[in-house]
Parts: structure tokens; sequence; C-alpha cells
């Protein structure tokens, strides 16, 4: 998850600076012409943000011309220069910053070509001076504005107004890290050129609206880190062009849906720790696009052999540990050659492990502790040392690994070695030689271990009795 958050952080900062740049791009040296009053609204809507002491006019005669403003952007419409884009915080040295005591002025509303607006780490005291988004004039950027974002605002406070509703050429609608609060409102669901709703890291309660089930053209959809409640709409399956969806960090439940499994190019599916249960939903094999599934911490019970899992062939991370889930694990699940990381512990699997599970090219952690796999570890020495500790095992009473296969400091953490006599009877039934004398020692050495094994304390004797073997074996091979 961490991993997710330093590229989301990554694809935000390479969009600033592409942001800034092409800012930068449009500048023209000569003098342009730009209307009185849309260049008074800038100042102003600036100075609400940044303060009073902020002189616009003394420091920036010409902010479209030859003293632009970090931040702003500017194009010709029918020959005046207007502004573009506007954005507002610490993201350069020379940025706009914010005061402590910020606001909204209406004259923020007059800049009626304003395509970009965004507000980074701007409100930040949300006890000493909280600000909640003006409930009103938004309606003044129906036409234009296509991009409007809250990053990292903790003192920005309030509800989502419904008037928001109007924006209908957003394509890009962030909140994310806020101190925002409330239901979501439905008229969300009126954007339908959105491609992007994050609303993550907030405090919003309620359901997730149906209306949301319109954003047909979403590709990203992040709600999560909130205390979302109550069942997921069943419109939910509408958003075929999501690629992530990330519900996660809520208070979400009911089943996980069906209809999800219709999201042909998702490639996140994040709805970890949450209250989701009714088992997993075969359609989610049809998932062709999924790249990493994380449902860890729900209570979602059943198992996993519902789906055909080797369909799911991008599949590079799955986290399905402590959701409940009950039975083996299936077959199927050793063709997922994508994988990376498997996630199963503290659930309620049993059976032995399929040994096949070692092949996956790609696999570099896997964890199954807190289970209850029995029986004898099948894989190599070799898979041991490679995965170290990234094959968790641990806390499964019934499990151990075979004695001699490499020296007990290589074993796998937290598993005993298996009983000698019992391995020796095994092989003893499982032997295809039909070697009388194979087995006649097979069953000495056997029945030596069992004598000595009643003797506590002698750990020590077991490699010796080892080596007794061998050489028995030497002797008659
Ligand atoms: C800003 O600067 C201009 C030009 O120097 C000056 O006329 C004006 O009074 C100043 N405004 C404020 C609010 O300081
Ligand atoms: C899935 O992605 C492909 C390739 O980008 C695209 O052609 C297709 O239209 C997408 N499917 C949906 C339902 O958006
Ligand atoms: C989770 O959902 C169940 C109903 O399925 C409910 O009884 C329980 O209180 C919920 N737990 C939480 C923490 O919300
Ligand atoms: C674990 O598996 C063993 C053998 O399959 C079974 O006897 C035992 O009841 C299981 N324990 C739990 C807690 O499910």
């Amino acid at each position: 998850m961490k991993f997710l958050t330093s590229i989301n952080l990554l694809v935000f900062v390479i969009f600033i600076i592409f942001l800034f740049g092409w800012c930068y791009g449009e500048e023209d040296i000569d003098v342009a012409p730009m209307e009185k009053t849309e260049k008074e609204a800038l100042y102003s809507a600036i100075q609400g943000f940044v303060g009073n002491g902020w002189n616009g006019s003394d420091l920036y005669p010409d902010p479209c011309g030859w003293t632009p403003i970090q931040g702003v952007c500017c194009d010709l419409f029918d020959g005046l220069w207007y502004v573009t884009g506007l954005n507002i915080g610490p993201i350069h040295e020379n940025s706009l910053g914010c005061t402590r005591k910020t606001e909204f002025r209406p004259q923020l509303f007059e800049l009626k070509h304003l395509k970009t607006l965004s507000f980074f780490n701007c409100f930040i005291s949300p006890h000493k001076h909280p600000v909640s988004i003006p409930t009103v004039n938004w309606e003044n950027f129906a036409g234009s504005l296509e991009s409007l974002e809250f990053r990292s605002n903790p003192g920005l406070i309030g509800q989502i107004p419904a008037i928001f509703g109007s924006l209908v050429k957003l394509q890009s609608l962030v909140f994310l890290e806020n101190g925002l609060t409330g239901r979501l409102p439905s008229e969300i669901g009126n954007l339908v050129n959105l491609k992007r709703l994050v609303l993550s890291g907030n405090k919003f309660t309620g359901r997730i609206p149906n209306t949301f089930g319109a954003l047909n053209q979403l590709l990203i959809f992040d709600l999560s880190r909130n205390s979302l409640s109550g069942p997921l709409p069943l419109t939910l399956g509408s958003l075929t062009s999501l690629l992530k969806l990330d519900l996660s960090n809520n208070l979400l439940e009911g089943k996980l849906l069906s209809e999800i499994g219709s999201l042909e190019n998702l490639t996140l599916l994040d709805l970890r720790n949450n209250n989701f249960s009714g088992g997993l939903p075969q359609s989610f094999e049809q998932l062709h696009s999924l790249e990493e599934m994380a449902l860890y911490n729900n209570p979602i019970g059943g198992d996993l052999m519902g789906l055909d899992w080797q369909k799911l062939q991008k599949l590079a991370i799955l986290d399905l540990s402590n959701t409940g889930l009950a039975g083996e694990i299936p077959e199927s699940m050793t063709e997922l050659n994508g994988l990376r990381f498997l996630g199963l512990s503290n659930n309620k699997i049993s059976s032995n492990l399929p040994p096949k599970l070692a092949n996956l090219p790609c696999l570099s952690a896997m964890y199954l502790n807190g289970n209850n796999l029995t029986g004898e570890l099948k894989f190599s020495a070799w898979f041991y040392g490679k995965m170290g500790r990234r094959f968790g095992v641990w806390n499964n009473p019934n499990l151990c690994y075979p004695i001699g296969l490499m020296p007990a400091s290589k074993a796998p953490f937290g598993v005993k070695p298996c009983q000698p006599e019992l391995k020796l009877l095994q092989q003893n039934s499982e032997t295809q030689l039909g070697d009388s004398n194979l087995n006649q020692i097979s069953k000495f050495v056997a029945s030596l271990g069992s004598s000595i094994n009643s003797i506590d304390g002698f750990w020590w004797v077991y490699p010796l009795e080892l080596l007794m073997m061998f050489k028995l074996l030497y002797l008659f091979l």
C-alpha cells in the first residue's frame, strides 16, 4: 500500500510540474491586453488566500504577460488574456503560500475561463481558522472548470456543497486529506465527464450514493479512508471504464457485488478494512486486467474454491488475509504466473499446501501463517532459502517440515520438524521400489526412532539416528 501511495505522490508531483511547465510554455513576452476586471478579480481572489500584504498590482502588473505569477496560467480568448489556471499552495519556493486567515472571495468566481483550480496545504488550521467551501457561485464555473483539487487541507471543513453538481465539465474532482464531513452529495452523479473522483482521507459518512453509477467515464474512483457505511450501491457495475476502485478503510458492509466482475479494465480492487461478508463472488474471476486485489480484514467467509483463479493472469498482488476463508488452497492458484505477493494469513485454511506454489515464477512473498495447514511442507531447500522470512507459515500447529532437508537454522520460521517415525512410515507405504531390504531398514530405524523419541529431552539423538540410517542404507545399496 505504501508503494501505491508513493506512486500516487509521484504522479501528483509530475502532474504539478507539468502544470507549471505548461504555464510558462504559454507565457508571452509582449504586453498583452487583459481586461481590467479580469486582472482585479485575479488579484483579489489571490489576496483572499495569501493575505492582504500581497499587493498583486504592484508585484505583477502584467500577470499574463511579462510578470507571470507562479501558479497562474493564462490563455487567449478573442485576443484577450484570461486566467485559466490557479494553483494555490507551497509547491515551489516562489509559489503562492497561504496566510493563516484564508478566505474564498467572491471575485474568484469572476474568472470566467478558469479550467483548473487547486489548493495544496492552504487551509491548515482546523481549530483556529477553519474554512468551509462556499455554497454559492460555483455555477459560474459550469462552462469552464475541468479540474478542481483540494489536497492536504486539514482546515477545510464542512460538507461538499450540492452545487458542485453543476460543474458538468469537471474531469477531475479531488478532495484528498482534508477535514470534510457529512454525506456525499448525490449531485456528484451529474458530473458525467469525470475521469477521476478522489475523496480519500476525509471524514465523510453515510452511504455511497446510487447516482454515482452514472459516472461511466470514471477511471479512478477512490473513497478510501473515510467513515462511509452501508452496502455498495448496486449501480457500481455501471462504472465500466474503471481502472482503480479503492473503497478501503471505511465501514462498508454487505455483499461484495458480483457486478464488480464486469469491470473488465479494472487493475486495482482495494476493499480492505471494511465489514464485507457473504463470500467471494465467482464473477471476480472475470477481472482479466486485475493486478492487485486487496480484500484483507473483512469477514468475507466462504472459501477459495468457487473461482477459477488461473483466469486472473495479470494478478500480482493478492491479499485475502483475515477474511474468514476456510477450505483448501485450490490448484488453480498455482497457475497465477504473475503473482508476486500472496497473503492468506489468519484464516481457517486447512489441508496440505500444493507443492506447485513454489513454481510461481515471480513469487517473492507468501504469508499463510495463522491457519490450519496440515502435513509436511513439500518445497525445496532452495525455495526456503529464496523466500526467507517472506515465507510465513508460523501458527499452523499441524504443519511440519521434513527433517534432514536443511539445517534447522534454515527451516521455515515457526514450523517444527516432522516426527521422523511418521516420515519413515509414510515413505515406507509410498515407496515404489518394492525393495524388502530397504523396507526392513526403514522399519528398524522407525522403531528405533519411536523408542528414542519416548525419552524426553534427547533432541540431539535425531541427527545421530539419521546418520545411522544413511550408513545402513549405504551398506545395502
Ligand atoms: C499596491 O501598490 C499600488 C502601486 O504601487 C498602490 O497604488 C496601492 O495603494 C497598493 N495597494 C495596497 C493595498 O497596498
Ligand atoms: C478497456 O480498455 C480498452 C483498451 O484501453 C478499451 O478499448 C476499452 O474500451 C475499455 N473498456 C471499457 C468498457 O471501457
Ligand atoms: C459488520 O456487519 C455485521 C452484519 O453483517 C454487523 O452485525 C456488525 O455490527 C458490523 N460490524 C461493524 C464493526 O460495523
Ligand atoms: C485442523 O485440522 C485438523 C486436521 O485436518 C482437524 O482435525 C482440526 O479439527 C482442525 N482444527 C481446527 C481448529 O479447525
